[in-house]
């Protein structure tokens, strides 16, 4: 039989140093093992518990969250290498108390039921309008196949992207317009 010789301190790996995290514009200094992931960092240490913990393995999108404007699984992310880099939850998003439009789209069309998903939903969301891979309803599911609803609420899902999507179009100058 195997054993581990290693004394416990070595097994539980180094220890925790102070790591400085900017997220939703402030910054925190942290008290952090390296092994610790994003998700545990933001949700355990900064209360931030809209990114949710699905997974835990990089299959549900439940915790994306964006990582210098780009969307990323906090749970497959080390803390530690989101030093210098600005992270943004999913609390970061509304502005003044007055919602996203994406998170109004999804109230509007009713796009959660239980609604664990939906923090990382709307993130991607957000991102998938930015990144122009919203050109139809197949384009949006292949898109967003990354985040899971076990609800199956991806028909109003769909709905509120598109919704978002047509009123940016809608607001955008017509070319050669003054
Ligand atoms: Fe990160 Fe599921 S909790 S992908
Ligand atoms: Fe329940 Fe998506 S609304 S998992």
């Amino acid at each position: 039989m195997r054993t581990d010789v290693r004394s416990p301190e070595v097994a539980r790996g180094p220890e925790a140093g102070i790591v400085v995290l900017r997220v939703n514009g402030r910054t925190h200094e942290v008290s952090l093992a390296p092994r610790v992931s994003l998700l545990d960092a933001l949700r355990e240490h900064l209360g931030l518990t809209g990114p949710k913990k699905g997974c835990d393995q990089g299959t549900c999108g439940a915790c994306t969250v964006w990582v210098d404007g780009r969307r990323v699984l906090a749970c497959l992310t080390l803390a530690v290498t989101c030093e210098g880099r600005e992270v943004t939850t999913i609390e970061g998003l509304a502005n003044d108390g007055e919602l996203h439009p994406m998170q109004q789209a999804f109230v509007s069309r009713d796009a959660f039921q239980c609604g664990y998903c939906t923090p990382g939903q709307i993130m991607s969301a957000v991102k998938l309008l930015e990144e122009g891979h919203a050109t139809d309803d197949a384009e949006i599911a292949e898109w967003m196949s990354g985040n899971i609803c076990r609800c199956a609420a991806y028909p109003n899902i769909r709905a509120a992207i598109r919704d978002v999507r047509d009123t940016q179009h809608d607001a955008q100058p017509a070319a050669g317009g003054a």
